[in-house]
């Protein structure tokens, strides 16, 4: 394949940018609630507007692949404490929100949200949603397991006001699926999306992994036969992110069943150049659409956002994650909320913020998160301005200089481009600015690799 040698070169563990600074870097263990209501309530009195993230950590079974927080249980009985706590967690919140917030996006994120009952997500949702005002272009969506996934569900999230769906496929094949112990059929896929459809649903979103193990050529080739059969509206064509220190499941796997980086990259080249005559377009790391669907219109516009849920259509000042393991994001600061189920249901119903950890953002932090999503939203970024400006850019330009000889980016004195090969590295790219990892380059592994 093209490039193979730049595929083995840049195959290093590289952050993957849902924030900067990254988790590992934050500074605050255990904050303090009253600075952080401080920063809540400050945020709110400059912007009303709210974007709400539900983490819902149940599931039935365990993915071996998963390196998402879960919870792994077939006990229901689980699903009425932690709703209700996940609602005083928001009546927390809302001591510091006066009026109603408006809500521009909702997303349910697991785990398994749908491993809830219809009758328990309405239970969860329906006082949030009528505590708010629904701004006119909410975007409502919540990730669904094809395997549990019922029309009772699709209804009752259709009624509640839910049009976007993300089904998590990873892959179409039953060896590749038994392997990483994940219960689900094509026809179950195919119902789910075409139940989604017919209830009114207008955003399929499908969910697929390269780099998986086993995974070869010909599995690409048929999965993405189902695309071409099913049409969902995005895909995110995630790159297998293998973390076994971190994620006990992934050492179920024979390392030597894992493809090698340029082996890996071909499986995503092969997947995009199927998606590209199928007439989708990559809008960013990882991710395409069709170009009628709004994240594919927000990307050409340049107001494509990346936040702790990948790419967004629209920009929200303050994000408030809800549940155990949520990250919320209030512009000056983020917060992660405890990751246990128990340490996260016994601080709430303390009556405390279930703080694990968070990061103020310095000025510099901040200066530095913008170039990072200019570079991972329109692959472009540039410091005219003051506020654009950091100590840092002298050695981040030193950085970007292999980079630039490597073919990956075009600097100019005052900006930085990436190139068509370069779309390829963007991780690689966003790191030559991310000062905490060179202050302080990390001696054990922490994040998966680039490719
Ligand atoms: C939080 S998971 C929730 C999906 C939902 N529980 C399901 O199983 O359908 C969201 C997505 O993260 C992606 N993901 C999870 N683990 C991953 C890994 N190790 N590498 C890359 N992507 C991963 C998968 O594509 C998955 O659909």
């Amino acid at each position: 394949m093209h490039n193979a040698h730049l595929f083995e070169k840049y195959d290093v563990p590289a952050p993957r940018y849902t924030s900067y600074p990254t988790v590992p870097y934050w500074t605050e263990e255990h904050p303090d609630s009253a600075v952080w209501t401080d920063l809540v309530q400050h945020a709110y009195s400059l912007d009303q507007r709210l974007s709400l993230y539900i983490h819902l950590p149940f599931c039935e079974q365990l993915c071996t692949y998963c390196g998402c927080n879960k919870h792994i249980t077939r006990n229901h009985s689980v699903e009425t404490p932690y709703l209700e706590t996940v609602l005083k967690e928001w009546n927390l919140y809302r001591r510091y929100m006066h009026g109603k917030p408006i809500l521009r996006e909702l997303h349910l994120g697991g785990g398994t949200p749908t491993f809830f009952h219809p009758d328990n997500l309405r239970r969860l949702l329906e006082p949030i949603l009528n505590d708010v005002t629904l701004d006119p272009n909410a975007a409502l969506s919540f990730e669904a397991h094809p395997n549990g996934t019922t029309t009772e569900h699709l209804q009752t999230l259709y009624d509640l006001g839910f049009r976007r769906i993300s089904v998590g496929v990873q892959d179409f094949d039953d060896e590749i699926l038994r392997l990483i112990h994940r219960f689900q059929t094509k026809e179950q896929v195919e119902q789910v999306t075409e139940t989604a459809r017919a209830i009114g649903y207008t955003s399929v979103n499908y969910d697929l992994v390269y780099g998986l193990p086993r995974q070869n050529q010909a599995h690409i080739y048929r999965t993405m036969a189902e695309i071409h059969r099913l049409r969902p509206d995005r895909i995110a064509l995630y790159s297998y992110a293998h973390v076994p220190w971190l994620k006990n499941g992934q050492r179920a796997y024979d390392e030597s069943d894992l493809p090698a980086a340029a082996e890996k990259r071909a499986l995503y080249e092969t997947g995009r150049a199927l998606l590209e005559a199928e007439g989708y377009s990559d809008i960013g790391l990882d991710h395409f659409s069709l170009p009628d669907d709004g994240l594919f219109i927000a990307a050409q516009k340049g107001t494509m956002h990346r936040n702790f849920m990948g790419y967004t259509e629209l920009y929200t000042p303050m994000s408030i994650g809800l549940g155990a393991s949520a990250i919320s994001d209030v512009g000056m600061a983020f917060m992660q909320n405890e990751k246990t189920v128990a340490g996260y249901e016994a601080m709430v119903n303390a009556g405390q913020f279930p703080l694990l950890r968070g990061h103020l953002l310095t000025r510099e932090d901040r200066c530095l998160r913008r170039h990072i999503l200019n570079l991972m939203c329109k692959n472009y970024t540039e410091w005219y301005w003051p506020e654009q400006q950091t100590p840092e850019l002298g050695d981040i330009i030193e950085r970007l200089k292999p980079l630039e000889a490597d073919g990956l980016i075009i600097i100019s004195p005052m900006s930085v481009e990436v190139t068509t090969v370069g779309k390829a590295f963007l991780r690689n790219i966003c790191m030559a600015f991310d000062a905490h990892y060179w202050h302080k380059v990390p001696e054990s592994k922490v994040f998966s690799k680039a490719v």
